[in-house]
């Protein structure tokens, strides 16, 4: 099914982006205009739908699409995410198109008859797949702001899959490992060659098939018909859940975001079934009865304390947060200021707290390694902010025979068995146990800051459990040390999710050595790595935009 040919990739790139300019961490002053992904060519897929008059909604999923083709590890129609969107007027709204548990899901169902997890079933199996909840998202979303008729949104990413796109040297990378390490790719697959160069140039007929006919179907060329068909035959073929009825009762869901202040910033940001919003909450909220400007950028005090409020933050996690339509989440008590200030008086300014130590908050409950993250700003002032995923790096890698597109393997978000720990290491419990029909918990982020009722940032990332940290030290990052944004993206990252009891860092923070030998002194387990999350985010001053596209992936800045 594969074809692949070497074409010069900078003639492709150029002649495919002519019309604006770009960069990977570009700043023009007098943009009116700007989209910040993980791929060159999505950025420019957004830009151009901007151009053409459409607005952040419309380039938002111009560019979802466009990142199901050129950034299959995370972008998709198979997977899931969270959108943050900010009018012109002020007005915010959230949607969560999460995937769901398919119906005949068990709580057990990853046990052994001995109660113990059997490796890898959620995560590499038929059984790990959530009902996707991308394009009923999409479709919602352009219900409620599109501009742009919905066929000139998906047809870029059609284009692309019909006509080819060039690797990148990191997608290629991808790509080979992606077709070495999960073992199960089909080896008649779209996705499959023996080894992929930077330059290669890659096809994807069905997977462009499967867009027509969204493109000309909305949600039924995804949930019914043909692709439906497909997806189910896929699922009973091979022992996975998901069902016609599954895909039938699908639907994404407008929420009420959770809204926070810090320093005289309004943060919007995604409620439950993420955890993002009221963790990072949580975390600001800690992080105000603290001096960091004073301690410094990674000083030793604020590494400290940071790491201190990232631990406290995730206990709760692991036992309060949950899919709201399942579980009592008690949302305002988590990021109730005087919980907070209690929570940050355990904070000892000389000493860690280790995690055994430290405990989830108890309320009185009656209170009514993929993703992908885009920063959209329009030039009549709206704000997009859209963090998407397969959950791993191509989801559970099964590629819907036919179809051509990726499965996620999302259902590894739940807690399958109390205090066992996910893909990225996060425990939990009953709030976030498997049910039927439930959203997985998601530590996904999409957020949006205003400073003075004015648009301010726009930002979010990949990186399971880190993001919600990555979010936090972007934040400090801006408002605290006075950060461009692109410092801001770029400076290296530390993260604690209070279990395991280690603070991840990035290498270049191992450099200071003096700050790692007094972290040591602290009692601080470190562990060192070589890069964490991939921030895409912009800044607005004084009306103007600057984007910041993180160096540590191919993420680009488009704007005109
Ligand atoms: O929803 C979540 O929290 C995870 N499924 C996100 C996974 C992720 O960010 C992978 N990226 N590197």
């Amino acid at each position: 099914m594969i074809k692949i040919f070497r074409i010069n990739f900078l003639f492709l790139i150029f002649s495919s982006i002519s019309c604006s300019q770009t960069s990977n961490s570009a700043n023009n002053l007098d943009s009116k205009s700007m989209v910040v992904s993980a791929h060159p060519l999505a950025s420019e897929v957004g830009i151009n739908i901007l151009k053409k008059g459409g607005n952040a909604a419309d380039a938002t999923i111009a560019v979802q699409f466009a990142l199901a083709v050129v950034y299959p590890s995370a972008g998709n129609i198979g997977g899931g995410g969270f959108f943050v969107y900010r009018s012109k007027d002020g007005q915010c709204s959230t949607l969560d198109f999460r995937e769901k548990a398919p119906l005949t899901s068990t709580r057990d169902m990853y046990l052994d008859s001995s109660n113990n997890v059997i490796k890898n079933l959620s995560l590499y199996s038929h059984l790990a797949v959530g009902v996707p909840g991308t394009v009923d998202g999409m479709v919602n979303i352009h219900k409620k702001y599109g501009q742009l008729p919905w066929k000139e949104l998906v047809q870029p990413a059609i284009d692309l899959a019909t006509n080819g796109f060039e690797l990148t040297r990191l997608e290629a990378n991808k790509l080979n490992r992606f077709n070495k390490t999960k073992g199960k790719i089909n080896k008649n697959s779209e996705y499959y060659k023996e080894h992929f160069s930077e330059g290669d140039s890659i096809f994807l007929p069905q997977l462009s098939k499967t867009l027509i006919l969204i493109r000309d179907h909305k949600r039924a060329g995804f949930y019914s018909g043909e692709t439906a068909e497909m997806l189910v035959k896929e699922m009973s073929l091979n022992g996975g859940k998901i069902t016609q009825q599954d895909l039938d009762s699908y639907q994404s869901i407008w929420r009420d975001p959770t809204i926070c202040f810090y320093k005289g910033h309004k943060i919007i940001s995604m409620s439950p079934p993420s955890s993002g919003g009221i963790l990072l909450t949580q975390m600001l909220k800690m992080a105000e009865h603290f001096p960091l400007r004073d301690f410094g950028f990674h000083s030793l005090k604020s590494i400290h304390v940071m790491t201190e409020i990232e631990k406290l933050s995730f206990a709760d996690r692991a036992k309060h947060l949950g899919d709201p339509d399942f579980y009592k989440v008690p949302e305002k008590s988590l990021i109730d200021s005087l919980y907070l200030l209690e929570r940050s008086n355990k904070i000892n300014i000389d000493s860690t707290l280790l995690s055994s130590g430290i405990y989830a908050g108890e309320f009185n409950l009656n209170e009514s390694e993929e993703t992908t993250h885009f920063s959209i700003v329009d030039e009549y002032g709206n704000a997009s902010s859209l963090t998407t995923t397969l959950n791993g790096s191509f989801g559970s890698g099964i590629i819907v025979d036919g179809a051509g597109f990726l499965l996620n393997n999302e259902m590894d978000d739940f807690s399958i068995q109390p205090g066992y720990p996910n893909m990225y290491g996060l425990i939990g419990g009953e709030a976030n146990a498997v049910e039927p029909s439930k959203r997985m918990l998601s530590s996904m982020t999409p957020t949006i800051l205003e400073k003075d009722g004015n648009l301010f940032m726009v930002l979010g990332t990949p990186g399971g459990s880190t993001i919600i940290t990555a979010v936090f030290q972007t934040i400090i990052n801006v408002v605290d040390y006075d950060m461009s944004i692109e410092q801001a993206v770029n400076s290296p990252r530390f993260h604690h999710q209070w279990y395991p009891d280690e603070i991840k860092l990035e290498k270049d923070i191992a450099k200071d050595s003096n700050l790692i030998i007094q972290l040591k002194a602290m009692n601080h387990q470190l562990n060192f790595v070589s890069s964490m999350n991939r921030v895409d985010a912009i800044l607005v001053k004084k009306n103007k935009y600057f984007g910041g596209a993180d160096n540590r992936g191919d993420d680009h800045v488009s704007f005109f």
